[in-house]
Order: structure tokens, then sequence, then C-alpha cells
């Protein structure tokens, strides 16, 4: 075959594979194989520049091309939705579409109300051509660009699509993508994101294609416009859009009266907490497109659909006090300390305040009642201050402090930067205590037998000042004068030792360079093999890493310019600390050759992705749906009950983390 007609036979394939795992849940090949075919098409690809097609799987990745978004006319205005919360209003709107239907039958279309951030997508000729974002409903911005790379929205059609139309839907970041993220950014010291729908929004309006690529978003469809539509039912014209390849919701249901509808809006109150991404409600709408366009429109939203909103989990407690928290960069959070309050089944009794604006804007003074919501977020917010409890004798007002807790260096905030900083990292003990704390962390030099309380002490008591000092340490020096147990002390020393081998891409990432998690850390570790390439790279070749833009580049540069973290390398060097990548570093045997693996849940030693490397290393394959065919569960915490009772009913093993890890040593 010649090379022109294996570019189009590998978009093809890559076309279906993606659809059959991002869309349908159901991959027929390994992660491995999928990337090996990607491999050969962009190698094929860049030599037949004359091939291009702005719709090629191999589009997906994204690119670091900064682009600004352009603004583009919506052909229909996105409009939004009438919202409800309570029952009586769901049974008024039933009643009022039902008056002005003159009392005629009709069918509502139950669905799920997703929340992210809407899109619309404009296909021609089965090809998307343009994605925009809602905007202020008239006009939205281009970002097609970013559309793109996620996997699950078709970039051609499959079956008989229409030669013409618009589709609109939710981009949406998956619970799990969302905790990755947060927790990654959590490493770095930059600020979280509040929930999943800001994490896809700031991703989406990411002026480099490449970091959304890499955040794994997902998107949902609810919505088909056109001149001319398959049928005159919404949730059929929606199944056949499921049939051209678009990720539509099997949540959706047809209900003749508002029993059936009141069933729907139960069950998924409920069992929301289940699906892999944030809800806020249920989207009501007249089935029939013809009903529709007889109830039409008010000016803002249609009269033929409506939202009812979940109860977001809200609580309502005293204000006792603000404390600010220095963190290994330097970075001072606000914490509010409470009054405990109960809130979606957990004690409440601090929030994040996240920085010096958010903590501002709420005007919160010490005593006042507040309310805290848990509602798609992880972590309790307060949301607001319950100004008809407002305590006669209210407390101070508080505005954010000026120096730090700790040091009493004044604060500093970088220009675009909402965190503030204690810039004493030369001595500003949580600084330096929090810098060893992440070099001993799992992920970094695993040194697991030494705990933050352990490191504190041996601060405060002067026997270690950095990573280093940590090489030195003798069993006796442990167990004598500084009163730890004899077998302890060995075990501490046992594992620092140990922690001499671990792969490059973890001693970088336990240097804590600003910027650097863990992810970016693998990134330069297989890209320049050795730390003194690392530390010789120029901005332009560290940028020229996948993943590594300006800022981190810049942040890297200036740590390898600062003497003391180069006497610190120095001295971790000479302690025997590896830093560089070993053929040990990226073990493979044929164990798992065979075998099909399901990972589910959550887990502690490794995250997701690294498991799913893990067994593609030793020769398995990963699949997403239990059947038959699989030959184990890898299985963390919080397994949904869906997915255990199918892998009792097919009497699929279930291997625990530590078994499946044990399997392979
Ligand atoms: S239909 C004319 N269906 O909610 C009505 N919207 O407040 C078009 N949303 O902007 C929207 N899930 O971003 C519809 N199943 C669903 C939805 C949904 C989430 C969002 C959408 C819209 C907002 C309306």
């Amino acid at each position: 075959m010649d090379e022109k007609a294996r570019i189009l036979q590998l978009r093809d394939e890559l076309h279906r594979h993606n659809h059959l795992y991002y869309v349908e849940n159901q991959p027929e090949i390994s992660d491995k194989e999928f990337d090996d075919l990607m491999r050969e098409l962009m190698e094929l690809e860049a030599r037949h520049p004359e091939m291009f097609d702005a719709n090629s799987p191999s589009q997906r990745v994204g690119s670091d091309l900064n682009n600004d978004f352009e603004q583009v006319e919506h052909r229909y205005p996105m409009l939004s939705l009438a919202n409800t919360y309570n029952r009586a209003d769901v049974q008024a709107f039933y009643e009022r579409v039902s008056n002005g239907l003159g009392g005629e039958p009709f069918d509502i279309c139950c669905e799920l109300k997703y929340d992210g951030l809407s899109i619309s997508l404009t296909y021609e000729e089965g090809q998307l051509v343009r994605a925009v974002t809602r905007g202020d409903g008239v006009k939205g911005d281009d970002v097609t660009a970013n559309v793109k790379t996620i996997r699950s929205i078709p970039l051609r059609l499959t079956g008989h699509y229409l030669p013409s139309f618009e589709i609109r839907g939710e981009i949406l970041m998956p619970w799990s993508s969302f905790e990755s993220l947060n927790a990654e950014r959590a490493r770095c010291e930059q600020p979280l994101f509040a929930n999943p729908r800001n994490a896809a929004s700031g991703t989406l309006k990411s002026k480099n294609s490449a970091v959304v690529a890499q955040r794994r978003l997902d998107a949902y469809f609810y919505y088909l416009l056109g001149d001319k539509l398959p049928g005159n039912s919404h949730l059929d014209n929606m199944s056949e859009a499921r049939n051209w390849g678009f990720k539509v919701s099997d949540a959706m249901r047809r209900v003749h009266n508002v029993d059936e509808l009141f069933e729907f809006i139960d069950y998924w109150d409920r069992e929301r907490s289940q699906l892999p991404v944030a809800t806020d409600g249920i989207v009501l709408k007249v089935d029939s497109l013809s009903q529709q366009q007889r109830l039409g429109y008010t000016a803002k939203t249609p009269r033929w659909a409506i939202a009812y909103k979940f109860q977001a989990e809200r609580a309502c407690t005293r204000l006792n006090n603000v404390i600010y928290q220095v963190g290994r960069t330097g970075a001072v959070t606000p914490v509010a300390e409470m009054e405990p309050v109960l809130l979606a089944g957990t004690m409440v009794k601090r929030a994040s305040l996240h920085n010096q604006d958010i903590m501002e804007q709420l005007d919160l003074h010490i005593g006042d009642q507040v309310y805290v919501e848990k509602a798609g977020e992880i972590i309790p917010q307060i949301v607001g201050v319950n100004l008809d409890e407002r305590p006669m004798l209210l407390g101070d007002r508080v505005s954010f402090i000026k120096r730090c807790p700790e040091c009493g260096t004044p604060l500093v905030r970088y220009p675009g930067e909402a965190a503030s900083y204690c810039p004493n990292d030369v001595d500003c003990p949580p600084q330096l205590k929090g810098r060893i704390e992440h070099f001993i962390s799992r992920d970094a030099m695993n040194i697991d037998s030494l705990g933050p309380e352990t490191v504190d002490e041996y601060f405060e008591k002067g026997l270690i000042h950095d990573a280093a000092d940590l090489y030195r340490l003798r069993v006796e020096d442990l167990s004598g004068a500084w009163g730890t147990k004899i077998k302890s002390a060995r075990k501490i020393v046992e594992s620092i030792d140990r922690s001499r081998q671990v792969p490059f891409e973890c001693s970088l990432y336990a240097l804590g360079i600003r910027f650097v998690g863990k992810v970016v850390a693998k990134l330069l570790a297989r890209h320049f093999s050795t730390l003194d390439a690392l530390m010789q790279a120029g901005t332009e070749e560290l940028m020229s890493v996948d993943g590594v833009g300006e800022i981190i580049a810049g942040s890297i540069r200036t740590y390898f310019s600062d003497p003391r973290n180069l006497d610190l390398v120095a001295r971790l060097r000479e302690a025997g600390v590896c830093f560089e990548m070993t053929s040990s570093s990226e073990p493979t045997s044929d164990l798992l050759v065979g075998q099909s693996i399901v990972i589910s849940g959550v887990f502690e030693k490794h995250s997701r992705d690294e498991y799913k490397h893990i067994i593609e290393q030793h020769g398995g394959k990963n699949s997403s749906s239990i059947s038959s065919k699989t030959s184990f569960i890898l299985a963390g915490s919080n397994m949904g009950p869906a997915k255990l009772e199918k892998a009792r009913s097919l009497g699929v093993r279930i291997v625990s983390e530590d078994e499946f890890l044990a399997m392979l040593s």
C-alpha cells in the first residue's frame, strides 16, 4: 500500500478507535497500540504535507501556537433555561405547557443537566467546522482548535448524518481528571480550581491547545438545530445524533405524566453521585418539535423547557477565625475556622478562602454567620454571609495579612497571580520544612518511614536543615541523643538509603522546582535523560518539550541559577541520589501477556494512568468495561456498586492494589 493510502486508512482506524474508547467505553485495542498507530500516522503526515486534513485524528494533540479567540455570531442564539428549585414549580410548568397546547396530549423528555460550559458545534458534510462558546448568547469565542483535542467529540461523522447542522452540548471535566489536576496543582502550590466547571472553563479558554489536550475534557450533547432535522421528536433526533458519533447520554427518558417525571428526578437526585461528571439538575423538554414551536419563547428562555436544580448542600455556621497557612513555595492561603457544622454527611470546621481577592469579596467579619456549601466541590466553600443574622457586637472585618505569619517578612504578589507569597525562602521555617516534606513524599523520594511530624521534630532540633542532610543521618544519631527507638531508626535509615535508587523523574520532582509537578517532571526526565542536560538547557530547548511553556521554563532556569539550589543538588549527588534515566526506570516483562484488565476505583500508590502504563509495560491490555473476557479487575477504593455487581455476576476476580503490585514484584 502506498503511503498516502496508508494515511487515509490510519485516519479511519484512529477515528473509529477514538469513538470506541471515548464515546462507547468499549476499546478494542490497547493504549499502546493506539499510540503506535498515531505515531505512524503523524510520521506519514509529516512526510506528506500535501495530505493535510484539519480533522485528522493527529490534530487532537493540540499545538503550542498561541491562539487568540475570534468572536463569532451564533446562527441561532444560545438561550438559557428558566430554573426551578421545587416540585410545585415543576408542576406549574407542566400545567403551563398543557394550557399552552390547549389541553392536547404531550410527552416530556427528561434528561440530566450537565454542569459544565455550553458549546455549539457546526458540522458541514460530516466534518466539524467550528466550535463556539456561549459567550453572551449572541456572540461567542471560536474555540475550534481547543475543542478538537477533546477525544469524545467526533471530528468526522459516521452513518446517515445531516449535510449541515448545529449541535449543542456541554463540555465537562470528569471528576477523575479534576481531582488529579487539583492534586497536581496543590503539589505545585498553584491555586486550586473550585469545581470541575471552573476547571473546564479555564481549560477551554487556554491559549495553548496542547494544554487542553492533556486535561482530558469530555462532552455530552443535548440539542440539535438545523433547517431540516431527522424527525419531530427531540429524543429520537438525539438518538440519531448518537449514531453519527456524538456522546448522547443514555439517561434520557420520554415520560407521559407528572408522576413519571418526578420518578426520574428522584432517581437521578440519588444516583447522580455515581456519574463520572458533575450534574446540577434535570432538564425537562417538550419532546415534540412542532409543539415546541407552538409554545415558543419568552425574551430569554424557551417556554417548552425548564431546568429543575438539585439542592446544593448548604449550611450556616459561625466564623470563628481566619488563619493563614504558608506552604512550601511560600504561598499563603487563608483558611476559615468555623463552628463545626454537618454538611453532606461530614462535620466541617474549616473552609479554604483561596486567596486575598476571593476572601475580601466576601466582606467577612469575625462572628458572622456564614453559608458553607458543598455542591460539586470537594473543598467546602464559604459562599456568603447571612446579613440578617449579623450580630450586633460584630468582630473585626477580616482583611488579608501584610506580613508572613511565620517569619514576619512582608508578603508579595506577582503580576497576574492571585496568590500572595512570603519571599523569604532562605529561612522561613514552613518553607524549609515543607521542602523536605515534599522531598520525602511518596511520588518523590518515597521515604515512607519518615512523616511530616518526624521531619518537623528533626528540623526543630537542628538535626536536618535541608533534604541533603537526610543522607547524613546514622542509626546511632537517631537512636542515641534523639530518642528514636532503634528499630524505627534502622527503618528510617534503610528507607533513606533505598531512596537513592528512585527513578530520575521522581528525584527531579523531589527538588520541588516551582511548577514542575509529577507530570512535567516525567516529561523533562524523558526528554533530557540526565539532570546535567536539563541544567544546561536554555529556555528555548526547555520550551520544545511538549507541555512546557514559558512560565515553567522560566521557573526551571531561575531554580538552577540560584547557587543555593546548585549546592543542594551537588550535595544530593554526592550522597548518591540518582539524577539520570537508568534502564531500570522502565521495567518491562511479559507477566501480564494475554490478560485483559479493567481498572476501577481510587488508588493510593500510583495514579490510574500510571497503572495503565504499568499494565502495558508488562504486556497486559487495558479495557474499560467488564465482560466475561476480563481477566481481573484492579480495584482501588470506592469501586462503583454497578461494576462490583457485574464483576460478581460474571465471576471476575477482583485484585487489590497491593496484590497487583505483589504479582509484578
Ligand atoms: S438545553 C434552549 N439540555 O444549561 C435550551 N441545556 O441554563 C438549550 N445544560 O446553557 C439548552 N444540560 O449549558 C439543555 N440537558 C441539557 C443541559 C443543558 C446542561 C446547560 C446549558 C445551557 C444551560 C441552561
